[in-house]
């Protein structure tokens, strides 16, 4: 018998298992609590409560320490690329020449949508917001594969798991030029995913996009950095629709929908207003942090603060290197970037910031990036999708792999009214 917790309550002990993790996280297991203390536990939000054991990613919030399949986000930032980071998340492992080789044609031979799926992205109004399309546009995919939706078929979760990763890249880009009211433009199967991605976003039938192989880089490097972030929101939420075994289309929707709050992956989006409003203002970054610590104000400094991270997100790190880069590789300057730069180095040395442990997170400097790439604001969180998109599948297969996987459903504790009896109209 491991180590146990002990539970004293109403003159009753009991001994909780304590289970570990391979980087000796410990956690009680619960299983017995209700059937023998009647107690349940209270944690909205859940702060303290893990959900499931994954071996996919590792996050170290205190020493802002990111893994996927325990290679360190930094490396593969630097040395990967996105296709093969999804082979990981997906596989365990770094995959070999011949794997990956075959992977990417896989990518490229479902990188179409059905011509028939175009429909969609006319019925919406031009100025949708895509994360809407895309959710909407994801779930539909299950109409057309109706012969691979079965969770509990491998193959079906692989051919399906293919399609998402090929087509996401092309729904993205189609969500953008039906905006802009020009024709799609169908995948180049002769470019690498970030490229063709480019391609799709800013080519016209009349003029080819010459894609900057910095520009596809960096691209690349972002998706690295967003592929996967252990049990986020999103993902929880993949989880959850996967528990209830709907297929994986339905369950990517419903992360998609998820990411799009601004308090998860809508920040990025949310970040770059912030920064031109600041600078349409005019106001000095302390000025403006000032509004975000009055409770009064509901502003709050977008791009910081993390529930995992108490300390600067490594992601983070990196996507301001990477920023610096491509503006003066493109020889641009950039006034929300000098604006961001002072916002992170007033609030990192501001006692409000430094007492609750808020740093920069993964969408602080992102946008900035997409802005000078030439993304519209509003397709930032899409991007973001597109980079998680992975970490999503690696997530829900490892759900439906897991013998012990039940159907998500949590409790709660009722304040409601006590029973009383129907009242009669002419009684109220
Ligand atoms: C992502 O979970 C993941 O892994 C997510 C993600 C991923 O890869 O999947 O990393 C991606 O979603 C990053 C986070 C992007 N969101 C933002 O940048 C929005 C701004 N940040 C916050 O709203 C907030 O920090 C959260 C939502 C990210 C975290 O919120 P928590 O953990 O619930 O913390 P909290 O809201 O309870 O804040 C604790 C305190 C509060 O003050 P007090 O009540 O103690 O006085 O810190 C304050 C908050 O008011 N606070 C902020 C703040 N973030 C927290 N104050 C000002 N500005 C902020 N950004």
């Amino acid at each position: 018998m491991g180590e146990v917790a002990k539970l004293t309550f109403n003159g009753k002990t009991i001994d909780l298992p304590v289970i570990e993790g391979t980087e000796h996280e410990k956690g009680i297991d619960l299983a017995k609590l209700r059937s023998e203390t009647g107690l349940i536990t209270y944690d909205p939000g859940y702060m303290n409560s893990g959900a499931c054991q994954s071996s996919i990613t590792y996050i170290d919030g205190e020493a802002g320490i990111l893994r996927y399949r325990g290679y360190p986000i930094e490396e593969l930032a630097e040395r990967s690329n996105f296709l093969e980071v999804s082979w990981l998340l997906l596989n365990g492992e770094l995959p070999a020449k011949g794997a990956l080789d075959g992977f990417a044609q896989d990518l490229r031979m479902h990188s179409m949508l059905h011509e028939d799926m175009k429909a969609f992205f006319n019925a919406f109004p031009k100025n949708a917001h895509p994360m809407a399309v895309g959710a909407a546009v994801v779930n539909a995919m299950s109409t057309f594969y109706q012969d691979s939706s079965d969770p509990s078929n491998p193959e079906h979760v692989r051919i399906s798991t293919i399609r998402l990763l090929a087509k996401m890249p092309t729904i993205a880009a189609y969500c953008y030029k039906h905006s802009k009211g020009q024709p799609f433009i169908y995948p180049n199967n002769r470019l690498d995913y970030c490229s063709n991605f480019l391609h799709m976003m800013f080519a016209t039938p009349c003029d080819e996009y010459v894609v900057d192989p910095a520009v596809a880089r960096a691209l690349d490097v972002l998706l690295i950095l967003h592929a996967d972030h252990e049990q986020n929101c999103s993902t929880s939420t993949v989880r959850m629709v996967g528990s209830s075994l709907a297929n994986l289309f339905a369950s990517i929707s419903a992360g998609v929908a998820a990411l799009w709050g601004p308090r998860h992956g809508g920040a990025n989006q949310a970040v770059i207003e912030m920064l031109e409003e600041i600078a349409a203002e005019g106001i000095s970054g302390k000025t403006f942090l000032e509004k975000c610590k009055d409770k009064n104000d509901t502003r709050r400094l977008m791009g910081f603060g993390h529930r995992v991270y108490k300390n600067y997100d490594p992601r983070a790190k990196i996507i301001k290197t990477v920023c610096m880069d491509v503006l003066s590789r493109m020889k641009r300057s950039s006034r929300l970037l000098d604006i961001a730069m002072e916002l992170e180095g007033v609030a990192l040395k501001d006692e409000y910031f430094v007492t609750r442990k808020l740093y920069p997170n993964v969408d602080f400097y992102s946008g900035i990036i997409y802005q000078a790439i030439g993304i519209p604001t509003d397709m930032f969180t899409v991007l973001f999708a597109m980079g998680r998109l992975p970490g999503w599948i690696a997530q829900w297969q490892e759900l439906q792999k897991d013998p012990t996987n039940k159907i998500g459903r949590p409790r709660q504790i009722y304040t409601g009214a006590t029973k009383r009896a129907y009242s009669p109209m002419d009684k109220r």
